[in-house]
């Protein structure tokens, strides 16, 4: 039995829109910050029995397409014909709704490819985690972490940018809505690259915006870290305000808060939303003005769940 735990991140360049559905290859290049909340803890066992099974706490779940997508191709890459029992734990705040693929499927390609005995790069798990979901290839880094794009299976994988992050960046999570009904992320991109007039401009515009936010991290400057995610997250939704038929992932509470953001702005501080496909937002912010930050959202919107994350590490095994 192995175990990994692997933490979650948030794409400040996002990834949206396969070129390549099969092959999981991106249209563009992403980056994004490993958090240090926000975890999963998945273990894998191989054994003598005839179906992979898998448990999501105690219980027992039929096992997805991308699960098994990624124990193929552990199984292939080992020679192993055995089953999978799969055993996953969400670390997230109760009922936070913020749960996330990436973490998912990063624990997953560790526990698994060392359940295998397989001695994989960590170029080769960002691989292995892609094939599971595109946003889980980053989380086997910590820190900042960008995704290339890439033509073909070997050369679409992550890397560090910076994995120790030493200036005081920082990330407050909100939960605004944990029921609704979801456009999950792949039916959701797979919509904006068929029907989005405007896919073509959003893909190339954010593969121009990685060097510039490399630009950025290296400056350490969080002004221009926030202005550049919150601008390129709003091309990525303005992709789903395009589609046809059109949709979006914003609720009327995440307008709301976006416009408090940048009222708080015009105060002087580094605050900037980024919005992946839920509407609960993500605000960049400098650490010591959190508290000054929150208690402004909270006098205008009380009752919000605010969960304060810092850079994280990358995907790691816990037992072997
Ligand atoms: O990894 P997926 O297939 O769940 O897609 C993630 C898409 C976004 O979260 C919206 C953006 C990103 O780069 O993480």
């Amino acid at each position: 039995m192995s175990k990994a735990r692997a933490y979650t991140n948030i794409a400040l360049i996002k990834y949206w829109g396969k070129r390549d559905v099969a092959e999981m290859l991106p249209y563009n290049s992403s980056l994004s910050l490993t958090l240090d909340q926000f975890y999963t803890e998945t273990s894998v066992d191989f054994v003598d029995q005839k179906e992979d099974q898998f448990f999501f706490g105690s219980e027992a779940q039929p096992v997805s397409p991308k699960v098994k997508r990624v124990l193929d191709r552990v199984r292939s890459l080992s020679g192993r014909d055995q089953a999978a029992v799969v055993k996953t734990v969400n670390h997230v705040p109760t009922s936070a709704g913020l749960a996330s693929s990436a973490s998912a499927f990063a624990a997953l390609a560790v526990a698994a490819s060392a359940a295998a005995d397989l001695q994989l790069s960590q170029r080769e798990l960002s691989i292995l985690a892609r094939h599971g979901s595109g946003s889980a290839s980053r989380s086997i880094f910590g820190g900042f972490v960008v995704w290339h794009a890439g033509v073909d299976d070997q050369s679409s994988f992550a890397e560090p940018i910076t994995e120790t992050v030493d200036f005081p960046i920082a990330v407050l999570a909100i939960l605004v809505d944990q029921g609704r009904k979801k456009v999950l992320s792949g039916a959701g991109m797979q919509a904006s690259v068929e029907t989005s007039p405007f896919f073509s401009a959003w893909a190339q515009t954010a593969e121009q915006a990685i060097p510039k936010m490399e630009k950025a991290i290296a400056n350490q400057d969080i002004a221009e870290i926030g202005a550049l995610a919150e601008t390129n997250a709003m091309q990525m939704h303005a992709t789903t305000l395009s589609a046809d038929p059109p949709f979006t992932y914003f609720a009327p509470e995440t307008l709301k808060i976006w416009e408090i953001v940048r009222e708080i702005r015009t105060k002087g501080l580094n605050c900037y939303l980024t919005l992946d496909a839920g509407p609960n937002p993500k605000l960049i912010c400098q650490l010591q003005d959190i508290e000054t930050i929150t208690n402004y959202l909270q006098n205008r919107i009380p009752d919000l769940t605010y969960t304060l994350c810092r850079p994280g590490s990358g995907a790691q095994l816990v037992a072997k």
